[in-house]
């Protein structure tokens, strides 16, 4: 089958759309993180949005393949979530919730994939699903924490290093103003598990 005629191509199409928004969607997140003062969250959102950029920069190496034969404009019938507002709690359950429907239509558009022949295609599909799903365990993880308070508490004691001076301490929860620099907790970096580490 020619990748032109097939549903994997419109998959392309439709993944590369979605994460360009998804891309877009937490540049916008992360901009109210930064506002309110959270930089540290800012920071993982933004490693998340650039891995959105080079899921779409890979989907992109198999579209142009076929594009470069014409010089017509593509169409794509896609849906997507325009959901996340100001809230910085509620932003982060729907990005979650976002990086999920994201799973499911990667698992259907690698089993088309598979179905039509275009193995490498499929590869790539589960791949990107793969990190989705962890994308959706972080947001996850961070919603958890914020929503309850313990964005920088931990179970047990460690080390807690203030970005702005280096100053440090041991202890189950990060200070809040930091006693050297005097800058704010919401500025040092969220202590994630191993398995969710960027
Ligand atoms: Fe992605
Ligand atoms: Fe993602």
């Amino acid at each position: 089958m020619e990748l032109r005629n097939s549903k994997t191509f419109e998959n392309l199409k439709k993944a590369f759309i979605a994460e360009c928004s998804a891309r877009t969607r937490y540049e916008f997140v992360e901009y109210g993180q930064r506002a309110k003062g959270y930089e540290s969250l800012a920071k993982i959102t933004d490693e998340i949005a650039y891995q959105e950029f080079n899921h779409a920069r890979m989907l992109y190496t198999h579209i142009e393949k076929v594009t470069e034969k014409t010089i017509n404009n593509e169409e794509v019938c896609v849906s997507l979530p325009f959901r996340q507002r100001w809230n910085m709690e509620e932003n982060l359950r729907l990005s979650a919730s976002d990086e999920g429907d994201e799973a499911v239509f990667y698992l259907e558009a690698q089993k088309t994939a598979e179905e039509e022949g275009f193995l490498d295609i499929a590869n790539l599909f589960k791949m990107i699903r793969q990190v989705e799903l962890k994308h959706q365990k972080i947001f996850n993880y961070l919603y958890e924490k914020l929503k309850d308070g313990t964005l920088f508490k931990s179970q047990t004691s460690k080390r807690w290093t203030c970005p702005s001076c280096g100053y440090e301490s041991m202890d189950k929860e990060a200070f809040e103003i930091c006693p050297l620099c005097q800058a704010k907790m919401e500025t040092l970096e969220i202590p994630l598990p191993r398995e969710l580490m960027l």
